[in-house]
């Protein structure tokens, strides 16, 4: 089972590295699945130029960009989408990135970690990406998992830096966060087997 981390922001600096390495370091914790980070700064694509819809577009051309992005949400079994909130939303290049799929991410989980240098934790964010995933034909699983102050919270290689109660809770949620779409991933897989 291989499972996408997707990194919501490109911008030189991001704090999104942190929070990238911080769920890696608990994916590694994780048994049943292979977890691996995609990084939309790694895909640079066009603002959305089609002049179809992809899912009714029948003479799709994509951009060499766009189909390894593409190649890459295909080949994963579900996703955990890292997010900023920019002004109470995700990243424009997130949104931008969701609209080129037509059918590779359907039918599969989706979990959300969203975070902020404020004490919101991108929450904001995390509630607008919900139904921009169900629509791209994602399950994104209930519970959200919100980073506030994610720059205190976690060093440079992902380490939790805050000797606090909540820094020792989400110690303990991410994981078991990651536990849970790994159990969705694999009844969804079962599903869709047992399908006609
Ligand atoms: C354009 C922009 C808009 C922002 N808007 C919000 C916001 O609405 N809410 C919030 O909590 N933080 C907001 N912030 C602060 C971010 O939480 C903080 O800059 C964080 O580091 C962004 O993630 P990144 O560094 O990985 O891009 C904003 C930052 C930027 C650059």
């Amino acid at each position: 089972m291989k499972i996408a981390v997707v990194l919501g922001s490109t911008r030189p600096g991001r704090l999104g590295d942190r929070v990238c390495r911080f769920v890696m370091n608990q994916a590694a914790l994780v048994d049943g699945a292979e977890f691996a980070l995609l990084d939309l700064a790694d895909h640079p694509m066009p603002f959305f130029d089609e002049p179809v819809a992809p899912l009714a577009n029948h003479d799709r051309r994509p951009s060499a960009a766009v189909r390894a992005w593409l190649a890459a949400m295909a080949a994963a079994d579900a996703y955990v989408f890292v997010t900023p909130e920019y002004n109470h939303a995700p990243p424009a290049v997130l949104k931008n990135a969701l609209d080129f799929l037509a059918t590779e991410a359907d039918g599969k989980p989706a979990s959300i970690v969203s975070y902020s240098t404020t004490a919101h934790g991108g929450i904001l964010a995390g509630q607008q990406l919900r139904p921009a995933l169900s629509k791209a034909g994602m399950l994104p699983l209930p519970k959200s998992l919100p980073l506030a102050h994610a720059d205190r919270l976690l060093g440079p290689t992902g380490e939790l830096v805050e000797r606090s109660d909540r820094a020792r809770r989400v110690a303990g949620f991410v994981p078991a966060s990651l536990r849970d779409l790994v159990a969705h991933t694999r009844a969804l897989n079962a599903l869709s087997e047992a399908r006609p």
